[in-house]
């Protein structure tokens, strides 16, 4: 239980959210965790505060190892509620005027969210802040996951304070990764990075590129949801890497919704034919599965197959859901086709083709579309797409 002492003198005052199980729309059934840490030094600094609901937890969490009202400054690492929910009242509890250190962006959005005329001072990257033994020191992390976002690093200690990049929703009796279920610690680290990172992973390779230039090697990274990493932290760093290089692997996914088992039929044909060509293929059925974990499947896939029967025209309002959710998402390398069964007009394979192509697929094969109830040349017309998205994605790997 918080407060949990993890260095000399750093604390994590922060509160465990246990029963979220929506966080704006991505899918927490492990719960959360919003991570605040106390410095004590000869000056006490707080890092980054928790949801506003959960302020209580955190003051009394603070209380157990120093008055609040001696807390000489706040650092606020992101500027999003469930990190400055609690703000207004921690800025109250410890003096309306103590200083407030942030990025030049986030002290934008205080203001716009807060309306405050706070003690700001504006940091950038470089910048350095001495507590009496040990120092601060800024770097600007720009769109991850905020514009305003930044890391803190205690510089003698190497601990370095990520926000959310290197979090996972998970709430957890445990603190630290040598303490964690590795099977739930990574799935939720990548299925974080799916959710919150993959449309920035060109910047998130440019900072692992310009932190190792700098020679930082942290000795914790205690981002601001979930585990701590501290037995290997740079493997967290190298697993960022990898997911966002997106280098394809030999796996597929099969989407689809289905209205009378037509389009499920489909779906099924389609990935026998993929694994008929030894590409390793899951059939996920929308209505069963969230958006947020179908992104983390299709991650490092290489292809991915859509299903969708048409309705009134349209494809079906739950594949256009995931095909909107996803192409903000920015996946990348992807090799793709469409399948769907229709009654009467039949556009949804034709709609789904775009929007894959659109999010940058390779389109391959021949998009199959089947009225009412697949027939046995229909579901062969399925297995023959599936060989021929399977074969696409060999070749891709081997010429790679
Ligand atoms: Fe955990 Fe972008 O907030």
């Amino acid at each position: 239980m918080k407060p949990i002492k993890i260095a000399e003198g750093v604390w994590d005052v922060g509160v465990t959210d246990w029963n979220i199980r929506d966080f704006h729309g991505y899918s927490t059934y492990s719960g959360s965790t919003y991570n605040a840490f106390l410095i004590i030094d000869e000056k006490i600094a707080l890092i980054d505060t928790v949801k506003a609901h959960f302020v209580d937890q955190l003051l009394e969490h603070i209380a157990q190892i120093v008055d609040p009202k001696k807390i000489d400054l706040v650092i606020s690492n992101h500027t999003e509620m469930d990190h400055t929910g609690g703000l207004p009242r921690v800025m109250h509890r410890i003096g309306e005027n103590k200083p407030l250190y942030c990025s030049k962006m986030g002290r934008k959005n205080l203001v716009r969210h807060f309306s405050q005329p706070w003690n700001y001072h504006e940091v950038a990257s470089g910048n350095e802040l001495s507590l009496g033994r040990r120092n601060l020191s800024f770097l600007e992390t720009r769109m991850l996951h905020w514009p305003d976002s930044m890391f803190t690093l205690l510089k003698e200690d190497q601990i370095l304070f990520s926000s959310d990049a290197f979090g996972q929703h998970l709430a957890s009796p445990a603190q630290f990764d040598d303490q964690a279920d590795p099977g739930a610690l990574w799935l939720q680290a990548k299925k974080y990075f799916a959710n919150i990172l993959l449309p920035y992973a060109p910047k998130i390779l440019k900072l692992i590129e310009d932190v190792e230039a700098m020679g930082l090697a942290p000795s914790m990274i205690c981002p601001d949801h979930g585990i701590l990493w501290r037995k290997d932290p740079m493997a967290i760093v190298n697993a960022y890497r990898d997911w966002a290089l997106q280098k394809p692997v030999k796996r597929a996914i099969v989407v689809y919704d289905t209205m009378w088992h037509s389009t499920e039929a489909m779906a099924e044909a389609v990935t026998a034919g993929l694994a008929a060509e030894g590409v390793p293929a899951q059939p996920i059925h929308i209505r069963s599965s969230h958006r947020s974990d179908i992104i983390t499947e299709a991650m490092d896939a290489g292809a991915m197959v859509f299903g969708s029967p048409t309705l009134n025209n349209q494809m079906f309002p739950t594949v256009a859901d995931v095909l909107t959710y996803m192409k903000g998402l920015r996946p990348k390398n992807k090799i793709a086709a469409a399948f769907g069964s229709y009654g009467w007009s039949g556009e949804a394979v034709k709609l789904v083709h775009q929007e894959l192509a659109a999010m940058g697929c390779e389109m391959v094969g021949t998009d199959v579309r089947l009225p009412y109830v697949p027939d046995a040349e229909g579901r062969k017309a399925c297995f023959d797409l599936g060989r021929s998205v399977g074969q696409a994605l060999k070749a891709r790997l081997e010429n790679a």
